[in-house]
């Protein structure tokens, strides 16, 4: 009889973690649409803009926002980007002007898994890329619309099947390339005008596809400003990670984990938006689960 009390205890604190788990694995396959993540400092965004009827795309990430998917099919047009399924970082310090970054890392893991003969370069397989996609402008709010800044920085860390940045076919932007840690990446530079809107964008390309890293950016942001390409005075308001989807027969999936940025401000101090403190808080909360459903099966 006394054993019923520790035992209800137990189901009655079992049953109020599983209600406070956050919400369950999540899949969009529409081409609009978005995930939050719980802690709202992310968003999983699909960003299919270019879907053509004839292929799809799903984007799902898991229950603590901590890895992202998304498998994808584009099987006309190879040199469109049909989609570019993502993360989008949400720091309170966005936008900043970009002349009071004191410091900014982009951090990611990433791979691709498709069928082989899509991933052999020799043949005439999928294209896709794997970028950091920002956005900034004179005017902070325009800055955080990528559908209305007049300024885009990307970070290549991935090439499948060549894509080619913006501008690629006036060669190298001011012949600048620069080694961040390991990596030598090239910068191109073009724009694209839609309506009355001049999209200026630069590409910095990385040589090889890096899989995992942290990304010193400013060591990429800092030669523009320099060499007048982009004005210190400009507000740095999106920063996205994902992949570009181009073309793929087949089913391709993109796979993220480790995202984080972490950005310092000269002024108004550091922040990172990343899920390192929900990461400690998953791994306990699956130990607790572990232990109820032990529990729970006895
Ligand atoms: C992503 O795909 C891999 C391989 O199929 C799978 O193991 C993983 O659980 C998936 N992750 C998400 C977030 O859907
Ligand atoms: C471009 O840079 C390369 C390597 O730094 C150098 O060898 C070459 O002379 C440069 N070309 C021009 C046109 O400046
Ligand atoms: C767009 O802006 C770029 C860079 O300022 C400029 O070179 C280009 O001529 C502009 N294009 C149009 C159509 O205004
Ligand atoms: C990235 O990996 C793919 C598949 O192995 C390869 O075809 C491609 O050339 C690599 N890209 C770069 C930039 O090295
Ligand atoms: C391609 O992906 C879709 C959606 O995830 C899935 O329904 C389908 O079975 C996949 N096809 C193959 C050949 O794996
Ligand atoms: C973020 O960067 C700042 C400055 O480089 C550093 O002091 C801080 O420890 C970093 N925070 C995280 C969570 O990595």
């Amino acid at each position: 009889m006394h054993m019923v009390f520790p035992y209800l205890g137990a189901l009655l604190f079992c049953a109020s973690y599983a209600a406070s788990v956050p919400n369950p694995d999540n899949t969009i396959c529409t081409p609009t649409g978005s995930i939050p993540s719980d802690n709202n400092k992310l968003i999983f965004i699909a960003n299919a803009w270019n879907a053509t009827p004839q292929g799809f795309q799903c984007i799902s990430v898991n229950s603590y926002s901590t890895a992202f998917n998304a498998t994808w099919q584009w099987p006309s047009d190879r040199n469109a980007v049909h989609s570019y399924p993502h993360v989008k970082f949400q720091p309170k310090l966005l936008p900043i002007v970009i002349s009071d970054i004191s410091a900014v890392t982009l951090s990611a893991s990433w791979s691709i898994s498709a069928p082989a003969k899509d991933l052999d370069s020799r043949i005439t397989g999928m294209v896709s890329n794997v970028a950091w996609d920002m956005f900034a402008d004179e005017d902070p709010a325009a800055a955080q619309v990528d559908a209305s800044a007049k300024y885009e920085v990307m970070v290549w860390v991935g090439r499948y099947g060549d894509p080619k940045p913006i501008g690629f076919s006036s060669g190298l932007c001011q012949n600048q390339t620069v080694t961040v840690g390991d990596t030598s990446f090239s910068l191109y530079c073009g724009s694209t005008s839609s309506g009355s809107r001049n999209l200026t964008t630069y590409s910095w390309v990385a040589n090889s596809n890096v899989s995992t890293s942290h990304i010193d950016f400013l060591q990429l942001l800092k030669p523009l400003v320099d060499n007048n390409l982009l004005a210190s005075s400009l507000s740095l308001g999106v920063i996205g990670f994902g992949s570009e989807a181009y073309y793929a027969p087949e089913n391709v999936t993109f796979m993220a984990q480790d995202f984080g940025v972490n950005l310092t401000s000269k002024t108004r101090g550091s922040e990172a938006a990343s899920l390192g403190l929900d990461m400690m808080h998953t791994k306990f909360l699956a130990m607790i689960m572990v232990a109820c459903h032990v529990f729970l099966s006895l």
